[in-house]
Parts: C-alpha cells; structure tokens; sequence
C-alpha cells in the first residue's frame, strides 16, 4: 500500500506566517498526527505533497521513511496526487490523506482500504449543513456516479447531504492512468482529484463508499476556531481514554494533553492543569489545580498542591510539592521530600525527607538525606561568568535567610545560623554562623527632626 499525505495548500484563512499544516493541535503538528496514523497502518510507500514555500514542512518532519513530493504551483488536489506519483510503488492500493484532517483514526482508514481491494473507495459522511464540500452524486439503484463540487453543483445536486471527506482509497495501477487524462474546465480551474470517479464508473470499476466511526475524524482545518474547535475533541477523546484507564479527572473539559500523558492507579487530576511532552504520574498522585507538567514523571502517592510547575525533573513517592513551587530541569527529588510555596528548584539532586518549604532558590546543588532548608535560603551558584556547586550533607539544618556561596560544602549534621553568609566549608555537627553579634546600645536615642528656621 502507498499512502500520499496532501499538504501543499496554503491555508490562506489561517492568516499566519507558520504553515497551516504546523499548526499545533494536542501539542503536535496537525500533519504530524496524519504522519503518526498513515505509520501505524505500515506502508510501503509514505508520500507528503508540500508546497511551495513549505520547506519548513520538509524539514521540520524528515525521516527515512518518507518521501517529498513538491507541488507547485499549486494545480488542485487531483494535480497534488500526480507528483506523488513517482514517489509510489506501482502495485496494491494509495491511500490518499489530507495533511489538514488530523483526527481521522486508523481503524476507520483500514475498513476503507478493505473496501479499495476491489475498486475505488471514498470516505464520506452526511452532513446537515453539506455547504462547501463535493457531494456524492448516485443514480437511482443507489450506485455512485461520480462527485461534483460545490461550485459546479446545480441546485439539485447541492441539496445532497452525502459528502466527500477528501479521504479515498484506490488501486494504483489506475490512478496513474486517470490522473494523467484529468482536465481543469471546471469552475475552479483545478485539477480535480475526485474527477477519476466519473472515470472509475465508466471504466466499470466498482466504486464504494465507507464512513468514520466518527464525524469528527473527518473534519478538516482551514482557521484558527476550527483548530480550536479540534483541539477540544482531541483533548475530550483523551480525557475519556484516561478515565477509562481509572484516573479521576475533576473536569474532563478541563484539562489539557499536549503529549503523552500516563498514569497509575487510582490518580486524581484536578482541573486546569496543562501536560507536556511526556509525563508519568504513578499510582495515586494528586495534582492539584492550575499545575503545569512537561516531561516529567512524579513518584506514588506524591501530592502537587495548586500551581505547581514542573519541567524535565523526577519526583520521588510520597512527596509534597508546592502550592506555587517551581522544579526547573535537572531536578531530582527522592522519596518524602516536601518542597513549599515559592521554592524553585534547578538541577539539582535532593535525597529522601529533606525539606525546603518556603522562598528558596536551590540551584546546581547536591542535598543529602532529612535536611531542613530554612526560609529565604539561596543557593548563589552563578558569579556571573560560570556556575558552581553547593553541597549539603546529611541531617543538616540551614537556618533562615542563608546564603550558601558556591562552591561551598555543609558537613553532615551540621547547622547554619539564620542570616548567614557561608563562603567557606561548614564543618559537621556544628554551628556557623556569620552575623555580627548582637549589641544593644543602652542610651541610644532616634534622632528627632530638627526645627525649621
Ligand atoms: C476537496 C474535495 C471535496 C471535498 C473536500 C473535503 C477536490 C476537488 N475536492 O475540496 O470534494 O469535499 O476536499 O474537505 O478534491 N491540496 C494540495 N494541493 C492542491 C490543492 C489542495 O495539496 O493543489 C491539499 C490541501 O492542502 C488540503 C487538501 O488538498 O489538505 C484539500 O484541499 P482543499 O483546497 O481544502 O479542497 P477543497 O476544495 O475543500
Ligand atoms: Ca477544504
């Protein structure tokens, strides 16, 4: 089987400067999720049309797999099959693909591609408003004649609800030979690839039509609120697929997959929290509201109370981050570690039930086990040229408002005054400190204001 991805058009109403089929839906490509699903169906020949000027396309997805076919100018979808064409295998069946149908699902194109066994295949569907599409046109024993465009559609014809999707299946051998006699006199001057049905049928090839499971695997992008509006059926079609799987979602409306999203048993999500790239929550975490999640995977039975973000960092079991903690790439947290509101964490590793619970900056850092990081501690790691490291030991307690001078050590067990600036090795099991001592000056008076002259 060949499948041929159209993707030269230009997306005119989408008024942006990024190619239409780059737009993102769930965090990926729109032509990317085409891409994904023709792969799974395992061609022998993967074709994307692209357009002039769509480079970007090229390179943003090259892989040995593929193959490019530029279009230009841009002749209508029966001239954008024709340079696809020796791209193809001569044999079997082509699948054309639009690379602005992102949805469609892979089951739905392999009962197509059954039905194409024997003849021409169209996926179509009824639509209430059929404005804008080709409509099936069938004689009078039910048989498809061929598909006439909006714009060349008499009254008649344009009452037809049954329409095209775009999405057909035939056998190549023909393809090649109707493409090469398609003419443009139409309303549109365009080539029409849905032109080679009349042809199908004169030539006595069985021509039959098979339908989505669902409307919405059929609907195409040509603006910014159809891109929303797909973006919501991707996100609920995920949503169902968690739920399924046993995650209570607080609000399945409310939630936003942009990637690969796992999860153990028994995990409750609350609502608006947004998942990038790919992330794991083991079994029974809790995320709380408003949190941000990319690729990162967060240990059993952890909580992340509300506005947690979380970006390239490990989370071990039973820990408590945020409300308002920020873990930036490079973090490792073992087991039971509690990180408070207003800690921002950068690559560094933090071992199991050591603390850090309010307004801390802890960056290029190695912290042992059941240390207590008081408030307002930072790590100063950057002296403006290179970074440095802070490492805290084992049982240490870091006392209020520190500031810990990389590179600098606290020995195991050790304990650091409130207010200190540590710019040398603390010692284990022992107090520094390095405020001045604290006077208090007997007689000292404000000063008053003195008199106007
Ligand atoms: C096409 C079908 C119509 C169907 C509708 C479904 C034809 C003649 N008409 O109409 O029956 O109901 O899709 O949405 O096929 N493309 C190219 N090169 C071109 C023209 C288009 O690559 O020269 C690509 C576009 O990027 C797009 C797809 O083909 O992905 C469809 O193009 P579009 O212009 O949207 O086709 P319609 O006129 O809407
Ligand atoms: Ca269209």
């Amino acid at each position: 089987m060949n499948i041929v991805i159209l993707a030269a058009g230009q997306g005119k109403r989408m008024h942006s400067n990024l190619p239409k089929v780059l737009h993102p839906l769930a965090g990926k490509a729109l032509v990317a999720h085409v891409i994904d699903t023709a792969r799974s169906l395992q061609p022998q020949k993967l074709c994307v049309v692209y357009g002039h000027g769509g480079d970007a396309v090229r390179s943003a997805f090259d892989a040995a797999d593929l193959s490019w076919a530029l279009q230009s100018p841009q002749l209508g979808t029966g001239h954008a099959v024709q340079q696809a064409l020796p791209h193809l295998t001569g044999d079997g069946t082509t699948l054309v693909l639009y690379g602005d149908v992102p949805l469609i699902q892979a089951e739905t194109l392999r009962r197509l591609v059954l039905v194409a066994q024997h003849g021409l295949a169209i996926l179509t569907v009824e639509l209430a408003d059929p404005t804008g599409y080709g409509r099936i046109v069938r004689d009078v024993a039910g048989s498809v004649v061929r598909i006439v465009e909006q714009k060349d559609a008499s009254e008649d014809e344009r009452r037809i609800r049954e329409v095209n999707t775009g999405i057909m299946a035939m056998p190549t051998s023909c393809l090649s030979e109707w493409l090469g006699r398609l003419s443009n006199t139409n309303a549109q001057n365009e080539y029409y690839l849905t032109d080679i049905v009349g042809m199908a049928v004169v030539a006595g090839l069985p021509v039959r039509t098979s339908h989505p499971q669902h409307e919405w695997e059929v609907l195409g992008v040509n603006s910014k609120m159809q891109l929303a509006e797909l973006e919501r059926i991707a996100q609920r079609c995920t949503a169902e697929r968690l739920m399924e799987q046993g995650v209570r979602l607080a609000d399945p409306a409310r939630i936003d997959v942009r990637g690969q999203l796992a999860c153990g048993r028994d995990v409750f999500i609350d609502v608006n929290c947004v998942f990038e790239g790919s992330v794991l929550l083991d079994e029974a975490v809790e995320v709380g509201p408003n949190c941000v999640l990319k690729n990162a995977r967060i240990g059993a039975g952890t909580r992340l109370a509300a506005f947690t973000h979380i970006e390239d960092a490990v989370v071990g079991p039973d820990g408590v981050i945020g409300p308002f903690a920020r873990l930036r790439p490079g973090t490792e947290l073992a087991e039971g570690v509690h990180i408070g509101n207003f800690v921002e964490i950068k690559k560094s590793r933090i071992a199991a039930h050591s603390k850090a619970n309010h307004l801390a900056y802890i960056g290029d850092a190695i912290i042992g086990s059941r240390v207590n990081v008081g408030a307002g501690t930072i790590t100063c790691n950057y002296d403006g040229v290179n970074k440095f490291q802070t490492v805290i030991e084992d049982d240490a307690f870091i006392g209020s408002d520190t500031q810990l001078v990389a590179p600098v050590t606290v020995g195991r067990g050790a304990t650091l005054g409130a207010g200190t600036t540590l710019t040398k090795d603390a010692p284990p099991n022992t107090l520094t400190i390095s405020r001045a001592k604290q006077v208090s000056l007997a007689g000292w008076k404000r000063p008053v204001k003195k008199a106007e002259k």
